[in-house]
């Protein structure tokens, strides 16, 4: 197949996006080193791809990246991208489930062989393709959940059966799979990814960097605001927050300035800061907030179920009462 075609089959279920095209810039990333180091690696190895093969080794070049929403693994694959050259490939497993149910579940599983043919023709123009896969647990989930449709687990079976060929076959092809439900993953599809890479809620210094960073965004779009503020004690106030969260909390003070009534200067200061924190909410708040419904749900089936033992007890005491009587 002619590589427009092979293009033309991959985006009915994909975004393919050329470096030129990808937004998200290295530069702007604060923090993760690691995270950055392993991922630049591993496309480095992509490019020597000629060399892995030479030497007979797995070309199975994949990353899982797992962490809280907000933490920058969308951000940082696709600015790894844009720095490496490389071209990306974003499959959105839940789009495929949401739109795309009967005959088209039967092309889910070329859609992967012509992903494959594709790496293979950019390689030779001297790009490795990466194929991101947002949302990887929701493969999983969908595959354990029994009341879940045939057809939607079939669906669900293809696709993995289609990355594992991909992850083994012989293909200058990085795997990237994010995914913010981790615990919900079995060993099975941990095992198949090369590396494993944690990306945390960021630390003070972190914390204040990221708050510099758009607080300075801020002011250069709109010199008006004043952000009058202690960094080091907004940054405490910060603690459990995401970087997406230190952005909604800037982006909300820009949005409550375009509603103020004047248009001289508006000054944040500290305490206007942190009450505006209070209707940010961090990301580990949330988190928490979760797993305490999580942790009631099971509380109240416990419940149900002691209760129900109880009455079943009491029954087989009336049933001993009445046979003691007789
Ligand atoms: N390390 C960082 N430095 C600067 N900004 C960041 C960083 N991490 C995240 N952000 C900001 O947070 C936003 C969301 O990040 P991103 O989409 O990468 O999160 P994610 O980890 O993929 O979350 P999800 O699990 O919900 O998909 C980014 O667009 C950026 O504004
Ligand atoms: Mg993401």
């Amino acid at each position: 197949m002619k590589i427009e075609d092979l293009e033309k089959e991959i985006l009915k279920y994909c975004i393919i996006r050329s470096p030129d095209e990808i937004k998200e810039n290295i530069s702007e990333i604060i923090g993760l080193e690691i995270q950055k180091k392993i991922l630049q690696n591993i496309i480095v190895a992509a490019k020597n791809f000629s060399k892995l093969e030479k030497a007979g080794l797995n070309s199975n070049l994949s990353a899982l990246l797992y962490g809280f929403p907000g933490v920058g693994k969308t951000l940082l694959t696709r600015a790894i991208c844009r720095k490496k050259n490389t071209i990306l490939i974003e499959i959105q497993p839940s789009t495929i489930f949401e739109s795309h149910f009967g005959e088209t579940l039967k092309n889910i599983n070329s859609l992967f062989t012509h992903i494959g043919e594709y790496a293979n023709l950019r390689f030779k123009e001297g790009k490795p393709t990466v194929l991101f896969i947002d949302e990887f647990d929701s493969l999983a989930r969908e595959r354990a959940d029994p009341t879940e449709i045939g057809e939607m687990k079939r669906a669900v079976n293809e696709l993995l059966r289609g990355i594992d060929s991909l992850m083994y076959g012989v293909h200058p092809l990085v795997i990237i799979a994010a995914t913010n439900h981790e615990s919900t993953l079995d060993s099975a599809a941990w095992r198949r990814f090369l590396y494993h890479i944690h990306f945390p809620l960021p630390d003070f210094k972190e914390r204040f960097d990221i708050l510099k960073y758009f607080s300075k965004k801020l002011e250069n779009i709109e010199p008006n605001i004043v952000l009058d503020l202690d960094f080091n004690v907004i940054t405490k106030q910060l603690e459990g927050f995401s970087p997406s969260d230190i952005e909604r909390l800037v982006r909300s003070i820009y949005i409550e300035y375009l509603s103020s009534p004047t248009r001289d200067k508006f000054i944040i200061d500290n305490e206007k800061a942190v009450s505006t924190i209070l209707y940010i909410g961090g990301t580990q708040k949330h988190m928490e907030l979760s797993n305490l419904d999580k942790q009631s749900e099971k509380v109240i089936q416990d419940q149900e179920t002691k209760s129900l033992s109880i009455s079943d007890l009491l029954k087989q005491e009336i049933e001993k009462t009445k046979k003691g009587k007789r």
